[in-house]
């Protein structure tokens, strides 16, 4: 039978509930949707990369073909290994088409075999980003309803104050 193994890749630094919203949507696409959190630790993250990958686990534990691993070096080369033909990205506004783009064509370069197949996230998501969700939250504004619980109490816990 043929199955549909995805790939979704990122930072995750933090998951915001606009990557849960694409989580949910590729996981009723594919049979098997691989979240692949970037190691990125020499740019120095606000949450570790095993930190990243809890706080992910944490959030899709209902969601049964969802499984996440972190990848190091080239995605292409992840995705082989993971025996995966799909990415998948979100694209939220037109300002994200020109990297992702960039990213989707470069990747298509390194491997023909790859696909890269785009989702939009949910409207009500459409502004929201991990940078500006460390920005708000680290001059004292609420994001409360723009990351999962878990991510909150994780934010909460490294600025070690009461967030709004
Ligand atoms: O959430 P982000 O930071 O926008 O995700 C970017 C990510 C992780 C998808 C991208 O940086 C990536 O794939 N990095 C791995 C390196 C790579 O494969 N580069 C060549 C393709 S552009």
């Amino acid at each position: 039978m043929h199955t549909v193994k995805a790939i979704y890749p990122g930072s995750f630094d933090p998951l915001t509930n606009g990557h849960l919203d694409l989580i949910a949507r590729g996981a009723q696409f594919a049979d098997e949707l691989v979240v692949a959190v970037l190691d990125n630790e020499e740019k120095h993250p606000l949450f570790s990369v095993g930190e990243r990958v809890e706080m992910l686990r944490e959030a899709t534990r209902e969601v049964g073909n969802v499984t996440i691993a972190t990848f190091e070096g080239l995605l292409v080369d992840f995705a082989k290994q993971q025996g995966a033909r799909m990415v998948l990205r979100g694209i939220r506004a037109i300002s994200d088409y020109e990297y992702e783009l960039q990213m989707a064509l470069m990747n298509r370069r390194l491997s023909p075999d790859v696909e890269t197949v785009f989702m939009i996230p949910a409207e009500k998501y459409s502004y929201v980003s991990s940078r500006l969700i460390k920005q708000v939250f680290n001059l004292g504004g609420s994001v409360d309803g723009l990351v999962p619980p878990n991510v909150l109490e994780r934010l909460k816990a490294r600025a070690g104050r009461a967030a709004k």
